[in-house]
């Protein structure tokens, strides 16, 4: 069954599987870059899929629509490895090269990310959220979940004021984003820059996009637990503009009322 719930807050719409969860996902995207908003972007296998249909909703449109929409793209990811560049394959920069600026021909430099090449890390998350401010901030923040409740990669425990800043990863973080390099957990890098969960609370709407039974209890502390810092996206619940989209096995432990 596919429906649309509203919980006391915040609304809930569960999707048959991942493939339905990406396009009622690639929707609102599409609609956002409509208004001309200012996209706050993920990555991770979540993703993938989301913005594959949306690279397919926009290629349908007539040409002129298509670039209409693609003329006034501003977008911020969420993170970056530090010690990675746009070069290298496990880098976020590739990933929104491959997924969306390499199919949307949009120049790399119009998707921006924290520069994981900076020599000073945590001067370059001081720059990037500066860069973040100064563009007016996130309208529609799109975000996955980490297995250990992360969002970004504000690592547990995280308070809601934590800011844009470069941090250590967590060993199950990296064992969960192994994928990405060769399966070796110990190659992914172990620090990242991160927008913190105060720059992500500032967005004035949140999407937050989780698929998979592996993640239902995670997600059901995050959205039916009181906030606390250990699981960091449980803080996204005080927000008055979150919307979660999940499949239904991610949404197997919730408490539907
Ligand atoms: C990663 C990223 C997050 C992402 C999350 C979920 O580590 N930093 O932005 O949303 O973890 O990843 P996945 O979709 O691969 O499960």
């Amino acid at each position: 069954m596919t429906g649309s719930r509203s919980l006391a807050q915040p609304p809930l719409r569960v999707e048959a599987d991942a493939l339905a969860v990406a396009d009622q996902v690639a929707m609102r995207l599409q609609a956002a870059l409509a208004q001309g908003a200012t996209l706050g972007l993920a990555t991770g296998r979540t993703m993938e899929p989301v913005y594959r249909a949306l690279v397919q909703r926009l290629q349908a449109l007539p040409e002129t629509d298509c670039l209409g929409l693609l003329a006034s793209w501003c977008s911020f990811n969420l993170d970056e490895y530090v010690g990675l560049g746009p070069k290298d394959p496990g880098s976020f920069a590739a990933f929104m090269r491959r997924h969306l600026a390499l199919p949307l021909r949009l120049p790399s430099e119009r998707l921006q990310l924290p520069d994981g090449l900076a020599g000073d890390p945590q001067a370059e998350a001081l720059r990037y959220a500066q860069a973040l401010r100064a563009a007016g901030g996130i309208d529609l923040q799109l975000l996955g979940l980490g297995r250990n409740g992360h969002v970004g990669f504000n690592e547990p425990p995280c308070l809601p004021e934590a800011p844009c800043r470069c941090l250590a990863l967590s060993s199950s973080t990296r064992q969960q984003n192994a994928g990405a390099f060769g399966g070796d957990p110990q190659a992914v890098p172990p620090q990242a820059i991160t927008l913190g969960l105060a720059e992500i609370l500032s967005a004035r709407q949140l999407l937050l996009v989780v698929t998979g039974a592996e993640k239902a209890e995670i997600l059901r502390r995050s959205l039916q637990e009181p906030p606390c810092p250990e699981v960091p996206a449980s803080w996204l619940q005080g927000h008055p503009g979150l919307e979660v989209i999940a499949d239904r096995g991610a949404a197997a432990a919730l408490q539907l009322s």
